[in-house]
């Protein structure tokens, strides 16, 4: 074997032994995920791209009630009122801290629009067949009972409303590189044609609103609450 071939032999073992590693602990070396969410670069891409990308998928709100789960740092809430033109957004995030920073987002807005609480994807405090639209920008892949947040989306979504998404699927969350820098599930992460499978399950239509990328790791869509 010449030095290129060692070299590649060693790599390949090092990733081996440290995706072992962090297979066995469970846990990654460092999770960069925080840093990634609340970066400049984040907000661009939801900014320039997810967010035109959805609205030409799903169409807009028109004065619309609006829901994003897992808002972070609430750019989603602010541009679920600037580019899809929602009259409300409640915008909820399982971590207290990430509700308290998220409110700075909508700075300007009028006030009342945007609401910010804390809220668990899989228990949505809001009653049925009450929004008619929920963005979910990078937050089921974090869930761990994904499939039980799918259902309560299509809960409080009324017929005809839709679910924008944009998402990791298990290529990404379990590729080397996300299990060494990231914290995320593991365990039963979906790809693109099982996710269409379980929002379709639940009632809500993607057909052909689907964009991908990366070689199906990273999906974009909006899926359409049946009627009826
Ligand atoms: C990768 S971050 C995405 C944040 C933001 N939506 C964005 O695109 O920048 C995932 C977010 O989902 C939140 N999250 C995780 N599990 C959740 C759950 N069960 N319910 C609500 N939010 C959750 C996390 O706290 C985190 O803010």
């Amino acid at each position: 074997m010449g030095v290129r071939g060692w070299a590649a032999a060693g790599t390949g073992a090092a990733a081996g032994a440290v995706l072992g590693w962090a297979g066995r602990r469970g846990e990654p070396l460092v999770d960069l995920d925080p840093v990634w969410v609340g970066s400049g670069a984040r907000a661009a891409i939801q900014r320039r791209y997810e967010a035109p990308t959805l609205r030409r998928l799903g169409g807009g709100l028109d004065g619309g009630a609006a829901l994003e789960i897992g808002c972070g740092r609430g750019v989603g809430a602010r541009l679920a009122v600037e580019a899809f033109g929602a009259g409300t957004v409640v915008a909820v995030d399982v971590h207290p801290d990430t509700v308290q920073r998220a409110a700075a987002a909508v700075d300007g807005l009028p006030a009342g629009v945007v609401s910010f609480s804390v809220g668990d994807a899989t228990r949505l405090d809001l009653p049925d067949a009450s929004v008619d639209g929920v963005f979910d920008y990078h937050t089921l892949h974090h869930v761990g009972r994904w499939r039980v947040a799918v259902a309560e989306v299509a809960r409080v979504l009324r017929p005809g409303g839709r679910l924008y998404f944009s998402e990791l699927t298990r290529r990404a969350t379990n590729s080397l590189p996300l299990v060494v820098l990231t914290a995320h599930p593991r365990q039963d992460r979906f790809d693109t044609a099982e996710l269409v499978a379980e929002l379709g399950r639940h009632g809500l239509d993607v057909g052909d609103r689907l964009v991908e990328h990366a070689g199906g790791a990273w999906v974009l869509g909006a899926a359409v609450r049946r009627r009826g």
